[in-house]
């Protein structure tokens, strides 16, 4: 897992080389053609990758964009009507068989459809009308990273190619910031010793963080064992508080831009509560460090194109120490997390 957490950079890198061409032929491709919707296929960490999605596509093209319910279609048998819309499947492996009927569904019923995989060669790409590749190579850890990261990437290109202002070029920046997030490894290394022990915990983001939370609660769960339920900042107010005593670890991601002054309010919360608060966020933000129990730092990610949030970049930098946190947390608790228990890599539900 660590070793495929390491070469996020240098796949981040491959994927942007590889795709962009093909990004620029889709762009030209569907400049004339009505696309009112869309919607995001995928299961697990692919998911998360779609909920990235859909905060991007929906902030940045305005276009109203949904994630599937599959059993509508794989159990219901139901077919919604899919004109002048764009169905996106992401599969690391592309065979994930609910993923595959629904794209497939889609596309009879006149969906244009889009197949995001790591895998050139699979069910996945048969399938869909247009293919883009995640280069990241073959991902032997049962724990997907390098293909969620590049599944980040892949929807930033796509958002792009649908009229985000989103310049490729501001892209070319992601695999040095994921290499500096990778210096954080010795410090990300120490904090999750103080962890050894938990068994529960909350992770809270944000806007174009939400699909991190989700994503880091469920590598905490398969490789660590540990219970973690994620939410939003604003769904965890909503109820989901009550349940944090003195001392319960809660995981929040603090990018600058939108999200920042409600994160604050949470941790202003957590505070009082004295919950166990565990920041991830960059150097220069010490008003958000001051309240937090510890921070894991991450670099600033720099000037954000026109007419973009100011976390724009933040999701690919910020998740890698929890990725991290994750492989070092397993260690700590004896767990291989190349293998957890129960799991393997493809999964295949309907
Ligand atoms: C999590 C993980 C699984 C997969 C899920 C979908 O680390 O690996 O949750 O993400 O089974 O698999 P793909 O992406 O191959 O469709």
């Amino acid at each position: 897992m660590m070793d495929e957490i390491e070469q996020q950079p240098a796949a981040l890198e491959r994927t942007l080389r590889e795709e962009l061409p093909k990004i620029e032929a889709f762009r030209r491709r569907i400049a004339n053609r009505p696309i009112s919707m869309v919607c995001l296929v995928a299961r697990g960490t692919s998911d998360n990758a779609a909920v990235f999605g859909r905060y991007l596509i929906e902030t940045l093209v305005q276009v109203p964009t949904s994630l599937a319910a599959a059993s509508v279609t794989t159990l219901y048998r139901s077919r919604p009507r899919w004109k002048d819309a764009l169905v996106i499947a992401l599969s690391q492996s592309g065979e994930s068989t609910d993923t595959n009927l629904y794209v497939q569904a889609a596309r009879e019923s006149g969906a244009l459809t889009v197949g995001i995989t790591n895998e050139q060669d699979s069910s996945l790409t048969r399938l869909v009308d247009e293919v883009f590749l995640v280069h990241a190579g073959r991902e032997k850890s049962v724990a997907a990273t390098k293909t969620y990261t590049g599944q980040l990437l892949m929807l930033y290109l796509l958002a792009y190619a649908l009229g985000a202002p989103v310049p490729p070029k501001s892209l070319e920046r992601l695999p040095a910031l994921a290499e500096r997030a990778l210096g954080a490894k010795k410090a990300v290394a120490a904090l999750s010793e103080r962890y050894r022990f938990m068994e529960q915990a909350v992770v809270v983001g944000r806007g174009l963080n939400y699909a991190n939370a989700f994503e880091f609660a469920l590598k905490m769960m398969e490789t660590c064992y540990v219970v973690a339920e994620r939410f939003s900042g604003a769904d965890f107010m909503h109820g989901p508080i009550a349940l944090v005593e003195r001392a319960f670890p809660v995981f929040i991601f603090a990018p600058p831009g939108p999200t920042r002054d409600t994160t604050l309010d949470t941790l202003r919360r957590l505070r009082g509560l004295e919950a166990e608060t565990i920041l991830i966020g960059p150097a220069r933000d010490s008003e958000a460090a001051a309240l937090a129990t510890r921070t894991i730092t991450v670099p600033a990610t720099g000037a954000v194109p026109r007419n973009c949030p100011d976390d724009l970049l933040t999701p690919v930098p910020y998740i890698i120490p929890a990725q991290m946190f994750c492989a070092f947390l397993a260690e700590q608790k004896g767990l291989d997390p190349d293998r957890p228990r129960t799991l393997t890599k493809v999964t295949q539900t309907i």
